[in-house]
C-alpha cells in the first residue's frame, strides 16, 4: 500500500517541514489534508531556507505533485503571493492542485479571528490570526465559500452577500467596527479565480488514480495531535483534524490504502499560544532550551513555550494515531546537557499514571514524574550512523522508543536534509522496520 501519513505528536513545530521534505525524495505526490497559513514548516536547502505556510513541503522537487486537500482552508491571496515568491526563488510550481472542495478564508474570517480574541482577553487562545477558526465555523456550520465557487462568479457573490447580511450587523453592532464591502471582496476575489483557475481539481480523485497506480502518496499534517479540536487540549487547539484520522476526510482517501503512519517528535517539546503544558519550564531552564533549538514560531514569529519531553502525551498520540513509527527531530539540540529529564507519568491531585487524562482539570492539575537519562556532551549534528552516536544520546532514542512503544525509524540531528540517521542518507528507508513487539508498552 503506497500511502504514507506523516503527523506531529505534539503541539506543532516537530520538524515536519524537514521530514516531509526528506521523504518527498521517493513520493510521487504529497497532500496537505487540514489547516492553512497558520502553519509554518521550515525546509533547509543546502544553504538555502524555505518556510512553507500553504503549499506542501513535498513543493521543492520538480517530480512530485503537490496537493491542498479538500480538508484546508485556503486563503487565496495568500496562497498567490506564497506561489510567486517560490517563483522567485527558483522553485516551480506549476504542478500545485488545489481541491475544488476546500474552504476559501474569507475577508471577514480574519477579521472575526481578531476581534474574537480581543473579546476573549485573559482567556485568549493566542491563535495566528489567519482566519482559521472562523473559516472552519463558517465550514461545519454550512456558510462556509469552498473553492469551487471561484469558478462560478454568480454564485461566489450569492454566497458573499449572504453572509454579510448575517456578518456585517454582527461586526457593526456586537464589535462596533466598519461593515465590510462585499462588493469589493468578490471583485477581489475574481482576481484570485483567475490565477488559481488551472490548479482546481477533483484532487481526491487524483490522489485516489496515484494510489491506484501504485506512486507514493505522503500525506503531510500541520499542527500536531495535541492541537486537534477533538484530541487535543480543547479549547487550546486549532479548528481542524490533524490526526492520522483526518489524513483520511481530509484528502478523501480510504484507510486501506495507509501503510504507515509517521508520528514526528521533537526530543523535546515546545507550544505557541496559550493551554497547558505539563512539562513547560519557566524561567532560565525554559530559556536555555529556547535558545539551544532556536525556538521562535516560523508563523508569527512568537518565542515557543519549552519544555522536556512527555512520554504519556507521547503514548497517547501513539494510540490516537494508530503510529506505526516514530521520526525523532532536533536530537542535537540537546547535546552538552548534564543529564536529560524525561516525563514518564503525572501525578495528579496525588494519584500516579501513566495515561493522558480524561478531562481537561485534571491535565491542569498534572505534574510530571521525570525520569533523568544521562546526557552527552558531543556535537552531533554531523552525524549520519547511528552507531557513531554517542552512547547516552543512543541510549535516549531508547528511552523513547520503549516509552513511547512505538519503534523509532529516524533520528534528525539538524534541519539539513542531509543531518538525518537513517540507513541511507537521504532515503525513506529506515535503518530498521518498525518493530511489530515495540507497538505494545506491555512488552
Ligand atoms: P514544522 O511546523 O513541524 O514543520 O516545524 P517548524 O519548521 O515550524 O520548526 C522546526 C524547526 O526546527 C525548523 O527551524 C527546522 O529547520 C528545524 N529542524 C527540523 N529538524 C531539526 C533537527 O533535527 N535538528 C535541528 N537542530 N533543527 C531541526
Ligand atoms: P505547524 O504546522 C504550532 C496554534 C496557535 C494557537 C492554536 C490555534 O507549523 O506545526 P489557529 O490560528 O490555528 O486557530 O491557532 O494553535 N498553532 C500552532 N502551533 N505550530 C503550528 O503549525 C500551529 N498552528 C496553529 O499558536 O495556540
Ligand atoms: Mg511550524
Amino acid at each position: 500500500m503506497p500511502g504514507t501519513i506523516l503527523v506531529g505528536s505534539q503541539w506543532g513545530d516537530e520538524g515536519k517541514g524537514k521530514v516531509t521534505d526528506f521523504l518527498a525524495d521517493k513520493m510521487d505526490v504529497v497532500v496537505r489534508y487540514q489547516g492553512g497559513n497558520n502553519a509554518g514548516h521550515t525546509v533547509v536547502v543546502g544553504e538555502r531556507t524555505f518556510k512553507l505556510h500553504l503549499a506542501p513541503s513535498g513543493i521543492m522537487y520538480p517530480h512530485v505533485t503537490p496537493v491542498i486537500g479538500n480538508g484546508m482552508v485556503v486563503d487565496p491571496g495568500f496562497l498567490l503571493a506564497e506561489l510567486a515568491a517560490l517563483e522567485a526563488r527558483g522553485i516551480a510550481t506549476g504542478k500545485l492542485l488545489i481541491s475544488a472542495n476546500a474552504h476559501l478564508i474569507m475577508p471577514w474570517h480574519k477579521e472575526m479571528d481578531k476581534l474574537t480574541e480581543r473579546w476573549l482577553g485573559r482567556n485568549r487562545i493566542g491563535t495566528t490570526g489567519r482566519g482559521i477558526g472562523p473559516a472552519y465555523a463558517d465550514k461545519v456550520g454550512r456558510l462556509g465559500i469552498r473553492v469551487q465557487d471561484l469558478l462560478d462568479p454568480g454564485i461566489l457573490a450569492k454566497k458573499a452577500e449572504a453572509v454579510l447580511r448575517e456578518r456585517n450587523p454582527l461586526l457593526a453592532k456586537v464589535y462596533n467596527r466598519l461593515p465590510l464591502d462585499g462588493e469589493a471582496i468578490v471583485e477581489e476575489y475574481a482576481t484570485y479565480a483567475e490565477a488559481l483557475r488551472p490548479r482546481i481539481a477533483d484532487t481526491s480523485l487524483f490522489v485516489w488514480n496515484a494510489l491506484r497506480e501504485g506512486r507514493q502518496v505522503l500525506f503531510e499534517g500541520a499542527q500536531a495531535t495535541l492541537l486537534d479540536v477533538d484530541h487535543g487540549t480543547y479549547p487550546f487547539v486549532t479548528s481542524s483534524s490533524p490526526v492520522a484520522g483526518g489524513a483520511l476526510a481530509g484528502a478523501g482517501v480510504g484507510p486501506g490504502w495507509i501503510e504507515r503512519v509517521i508520528g514526528i517528535v521533537k526530543a523535546y517539546t515546545t507550544r505557541v499560544g496559550a493551554g497547558p503544558f505539563p512539562t513547560e519550564l519557566e524561567g532560565a531552564a525554559g530559556e536555555a532550551l529556547r535558545a539551544a533549538g532556536d525556538e521562535f514560531g516560523t508563523t508569527t514569529g512568537r518565542a515557543r513555550r519549552c519544555g522536556w519531553l512527555d512520554t504519556v502525551a507521547l503514548r497517547y498520540a501513539a494510540r490516537v494515531n494508530g503510529l506505526t513509527e516514530l521520526f525523532v527531530t532536533k536530537l542535537d539540540v540537546l547535546s552538552r546537557l548534564e543529564r536529560v529529564p524525561v516525563a514518564t507519568a503525572y501525578r495528579i491531585d496525588g494519584e500516579l499514571t501513566e495515561d493522558w487524562p480524561m478531562t481537561q482539570t485534571e491535565l491542569h492539575h498534572a505534574e510530571p514524574v521525570y525520569e533523568l537519562l544521562e546526557g552527552w556532551r558531543e556535537d552531533i549534528s554531523g552525524v549520519t550512523r547511528l552507531a557513531d552516536l554517542p552512547r547516552a544520546a543512543r541510549a535516549y532514542v531508547d528511552a523513547i522508543e520503549k516509552l513511547g512503544g512505538v519503534a523509532v525509524t529516524a533520528i534528525g540531528v539538524g534541519p539539513g536534509r542531509d543531518q538525518t540517521i537513517a540507513q541511507q542518507a537521504g532515503s525513506a528507508v529506515a535503518w530498521r522496520p518498525p518493530a511489530q513487539e515495540a507497538t505494545s508498552r506491555e512488552e
